[in-house]
């Protein structure tokens, strides 16, 4: 009987799944979540107040947690932010949005990350990642063929059974109409995230993002975009990061999963314009950078952090534009040599392992391998496009010796999984298309991601 109740439980949780139209505008979206606390946000229509969010564990319906709201989060738009905490590790949750007049408007469900650190092997896990974005709006888009591709993409990743997915940048695409106001900046993300498409992904897993430069202002933004405050308050309010920046500067955060650290960083607050030379009198400009050094320096300690930190195996290093490219005609983190050779020498110094930059905005998906002298190999995996266009290669790019492995002119997102234990811990990336069909894969153990041990 218990048994019976409970499958009719889980069939009445999932046939509830859907969004009220008279309250919700869009999500419920799952953000971050950890051990004993979940972020769920919300956009609702702009009379509706007071809606509450009750949670319980799905083995135990009878004992409901109320979370705490978090509103006026947003100038224009209705966005309320939910804490629900109190919760204990390794555990499915469900919620429900129950509205002032107590009508259940929305439920879903969750899990926490379990509590494995000295107790058992780290759990094996998959996440999703994939950038540039792109849904047409016929009014504002560039005249002739659309950009935006086919969105039935998130369709096929809402049935993934990942952990989160990580949006690499690119999200969403200001356009004209968008970038010279805040309020066009907020209408941007709040346009994209209603769409009906995008819906049963939101709910399905939580979503952490960072963003590049169509989703913090226009094409190559720099850090002269003068409506920047606007545009980091329109990311933090549609996005439900663990943090945002320091001293309300950027939006650089950092995040774990199991044993892999995500350092989520932000390549636009502080950026150059790209066309800034690299280098004065030949040697690197002091004057250009990406990162800036407050971020900078907070990435190099929260490195060491992790590094001193048992347990963590692979290191993410996210961010929008391309790190290691020496082949990138456009603005890859390597015309930047100033904080390009810093950081190299810090990784190499520090002998920081399991290393790996995850990133975006190229309209083509690629491996980018880099050897260094002493140590281990960096590899770049870049994730794009979700919907926007793709295009054919020319130039130095055309038979790129760097490339380990390449999908070029289709649609496509990433899978990347954990399995295994201690240095045979392996890091699986796979490229999938719209239908999830494969497109590529590769693999890399921790071990080939560790430095050599020196002989005294
Ligand atoms: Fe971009």
């Amino acid at each position: 009987m218990r048994y019976f109740i409970f499958f009719l439980f889980i069939l009445i949780g999932s046939s509830a799944h859907a969004q009220h139209p008279d309250y919700i505008v869009s999500g419920p979206m799952l953000g971050h979540t950890e051990l004993r606390s979940c972020k769920v946000w919300v956009e609702y229509k702009e009379a509706v107040k007071g809606v509450q969010v009750h949670f319980f564990e799905e083995a135990n319906p009878s004992q409901r947690k109320t979370g705490k709201p978090l509103t006026g989060v947003n100038p224009y738009f209705n966005i309320v932010h939910y804490e629900l905490n109190d919760l204990k590790p390794g555990t499915a949750y469900r919620y429900e949005l129950v509205a002032a007049d107590k009508r259940v408007i929305f439920a879903g469900g969750f899990r926490t990350q379990e509590l494995w650190q000295w107790r058992k092997p780290a759990p094996d896990f998959s996440f999703l990642a994939g950038s540039c974005s792109y849904f047409n709006e016929a009014p504002y888009d560039r005249p002739g063929r659309p950009y935006g591709g086919d969105s039935t993409i998130f369709l096929t990743m809402a049935k993934e059974q990942a952990s989160f997915m990580l949006w690499l940048g690119d999200n969403w695409y200001t356009r004209e109409v968008d970038y010279y106001s805040a309020w066009g900046l907020h209408k941007r993300a709040a346009t994209d995230r209603k769409l009906p498409i995008l819906q049963p992904f939101w709910h399905a897993m939580p979503h952490y993002a960072i963003w590049d430069d169509h989703d913090y202002g226009w094409n190559d933004g720099d850090k002269s975009y003068p409506l920047k405050e606007a545009s980091r308050a329109a990311f933090n309010s549609y996005w439900a990061n663990p943090s945002s920046g320091m001293n309300g500067q950027g939006i650089y955060s950092k995040f774990s999963w199991n044993d892999v650290d995500v350092f989520l960083l932000d390549d636009r607050w502080y950026r150059s314009n790209d066309s800034m030379k690299d280098s004065v009198n030949g040697q690197p400009n002091p004057e250009k950078e990406m990162f800036g050094a407050e971020q900078l320096q907070w990435l190099k300690n929260a490195l060491l952090q992790s590094n001193a930190n048992g347990g963590i195996s692979f290191r993410i290093i996210a961010t929008g534009s391309q790190m290691l490219n020496p082949n990138s005609p456009y603005d890859c983190f390597r015309r930047f040599p100033k904080e390009y050779d810093e950081l190299m020498q810090f990784l190499k110094d520090n002998r920081i392992n399991g290393v790996v930059f995850m990133t975006g905005d190229r309209h083509h998906s690629e491996i980018i391998k880099v050897d260094r002298t002493g140590t281990y190999p960096l590899y770049d995996i870049t994730s794009s496009p979700l919907t926007s266009g793709t295009h054919s290669f020319g130039g130095p790019e055309k038979d790129n010796p760097y490339r380990v492995v390449g999908v070029d002119k289709l649609q496509n997102y990433s899978r990347i999984s954990f399995s295994g234990k201690g240095a045979e811990r392996t890091m699986k990336i796979e490229y999938l298309g719209v239908k999830g069909e494969p497109l590529a894969n590769w693999s890399v153990s921790l071990q080939q991601l560790s430095t050599p041990r020196t002989r005294n």
